[in-house]
């Protein structure tokens, strides 16, 4: 990404979580405010995915991973939860009209650039910003969470959950490490929901070709894939930052879970949608 301007990869996440909408009529992963946000009209998204079959894959994981969360952050409001940061949020919508939003202290994190921007499109679409929701600019790769979030006025003493779709393939593993370690150390508990892939050379020959094909099409958005876990390492890790809860759902989980008719044909490697807890 160049310093400066929004990130690009936020805007095609957007246009799948759109498309979504469009093709599929939210079937996963119901959002009305994923299209009126983009700007866009429902027959361009619509004609735009179609002229690129390819990128259902990747329409579909993002609305499974954003189903996966939401369903977790709403259990966990629940049982007591009032503060959400979004971490990476890029147009995530959840502030703006998620089921919980009324009884969350919501706090979105990204880069200055990517936050004006998604400001811009907000005041474009006439979507209010809701006083409950604070933007906290913090890069994950030059500052630590805490001042950044300290700064937003963030309670530290408040068990939190923190989404961070779509983030964690893009930083470095120092990154990763120094964001999963504040949020373990939250005193009251916390709760995270993230996504990562399985190592290339570990997918499948089909899988690996999507991978790369992927792969490229970020970089060439100047957002790189740069981090990848092996499941049980992950797992070890978690465990050990003090995470009590992991559920890790790889290809095969998340098809049983969401696809059930079509399991058979899923690799066992591939993209993983993690919710880990320390309570
Ligand atoms: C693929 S987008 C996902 C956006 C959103 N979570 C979603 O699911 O639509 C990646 C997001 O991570 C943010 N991001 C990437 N690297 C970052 C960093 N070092 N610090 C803060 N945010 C970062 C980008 O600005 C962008 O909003």
């Amino acid at each position: 990404m160049q310093s400066g301007e929004p990130s690009r990869t936020a805007l095609a996440a957007a246009r799948h979580r759109a498309a979504h909408q469009v093709l599929e009529h939210g079937r996963i992963f119901a959002d009305p405010l994923a299209v009126p946000i983009l700007g866009e009209e429902a027959d361009t998204i619509s004609w735009e995915a179609e002229q690129h079959p390819s990128g259902r894959r990747m329409r579909v994981f993002i609305a499974v991973r954003t189903r996966f969360a939401e369903d977790a952050l709403a259990a966990a409001v629940e049982r007591g939860v009032r503060q959400l940061v979004v971490l990476g949020a890029g147009l995530d919508t959840y502030a703006y009209r998620g089921v919980m939003r009324e009884r969350l202290r919501v706090f979105e994190v990204d880069r200055p650039a990517t936050q004006a921007w998604k400001r811009q499109r907000l005041a474009e679409a006439a979507i209010p910003v809701p006083s409950r929701l604070t933007f906290a600019p913090v890069d994950f790769e030059r500052e630590t969470l805490a001042p950044g979030l300290d700064a937003a006025g963030f309670d530290p003493a408040q068990q939190t959950f923190f989404t961070w779709l779509g983030v964690v393939p893009y930083l470095t593993e120092e990154a990763v490490r120094s964001t999963l370690g504040f949020i373990a150390s939250l005193p009251n508990g916390a709760h995270v929901v993230f996504d990562y892939s399985d190592p290339p050379d570990s997918l499948p020959p089909e899988m690996r070709a999507f991978h790369d094909r992927r792969a490229a099409r970020v970089a060439e958005l100047g957002e790189r894939w740069i981090n990848y876990f092996e499941a049980d390492q992950l797992r070890a890790r978690l465990t050990g930052l003090g995470f009590s809860t992991v559920e890790d759902l790889g290809p095969r989980e998340i098809a049983a879970r969401y696809f059930p008719n079509r399991v058979a044909s899923i690799p066992e490697k591939g993209g993983h949608i993690l919710r880990a807890a320390t309570v």
